[in-house]
């Protein structure tokens, strides 16, 4: 997606990988291959927040970054995460009241950036370990043993069941009936029908696969990396046609 635009920008760079295997190492390994700007994935992004020299918006929250932007000698962090989810949802109305399963860091961006946007948010996840943070952060949470149902507008999965395995995330008869009380229905997970979804689709829910929030995350890095100097819509255009290149 960002070589596609590069190209079509007429722009002197590329996009490339590379992999890092110690995380504390992160800030050397951008600086020896002289980057001026990457993305970060699991399970660095934290070691990103920690290391790059100043985090930026609701990078602060969520403390893990998945884009560094190098300005000067300094190297800044960002979570376009959390801004691409947003943007992936714009179409959806009214969410006053958010369900999300799962509490791993893709929880940890969709959470804030809700809250942010005036959504009461409530994790739900299988095992209480990892609720901590989000507990300390001021959000609702519980774990599958002690939850209590109520109305949601919008329920996001954000676990990695249905990614490897035909599987739910939750107990079907428990999920099947908060979806009947719901009107939108979210899964990170992209490029397929999960069960989650086909659930969703069953529920007669409005619903998305995560495949705009990886598009809108990488569009707003590419804007990220050129100091916002492109508009939105047309690094979206060309990031479009080569995701479906891939995906569809
Ligand atoms: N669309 C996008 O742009 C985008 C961006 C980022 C990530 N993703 C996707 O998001 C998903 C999650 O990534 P992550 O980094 O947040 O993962 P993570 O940090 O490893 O967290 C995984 C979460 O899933 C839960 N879980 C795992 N297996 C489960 C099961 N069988 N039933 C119920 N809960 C289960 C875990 O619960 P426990 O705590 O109990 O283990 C944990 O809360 C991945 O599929 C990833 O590909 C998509």
């Amino acid at each position: 997606m960002h070589n596609r635009v590069l190209q079509n920008f007429n722009l002197d760079a590329c996009y490339g990988k590379t992999l890092l295997k110690d995380g504390t190492k992160i800030i050397d390994k951008f600086k020896s291959l002289k980057l001026s700007g990457a993305n970060v994935t699991v399970p660095h992004k934290e070691y990103a927040f920690k290391l790059c020299n100043e985090a930026k918006g609701i990078a602060c929250d969520i403390k893990a970054v998945n884009t560094l932007v190098k300005d000067g000698d300094k190297v800044y962090g960002y979570n376009t995460d959390a801004i691409g989810f947003y943007e992936s949802i714009s179409s959806f109305k009214n969410l006053k009241h958010v369900l999300i399963l799962g509490a791993g860091g893709t929880a940890k961006a969709i959470a804030f950036i809700l809250r942010k946007n005036g959504a009461e948010v409530t994790i739900l996840n299988r095992s209480a370990k990892r609720l901590d943070f989000f507990q300390k952060s001021g959000f609702k949470t519980s774990s599958w043993d002690n939850f209590k149902t109520y109305r949601y507008d919008l329920i996001i999965n954000t676990t990695t069941a249905g990614l490897n395995e035909s599987i739910l995330p939750l107990e079907k008869e428990l999920l099947s009936s908060l979806m009947q009380n719901s009107s939108y229905a979210f899964d990170v997970i992209y490029g397929k029908e999960t069960p989650f979804l086909k659930l969703a689709k069953e529920s007669s829910l409005i619903y998305k696969d995560g495949s705009d929030m990886l598009l809108y995350q990488a569009v707003f890095a590419f804007n990220l990396f050129y100091n916002n100097r492109f508009k939105t819509e047309d690094i979206e255009k060309e990031m479009r046609k080569a995701f479906n290149l891939a995906y569809i």
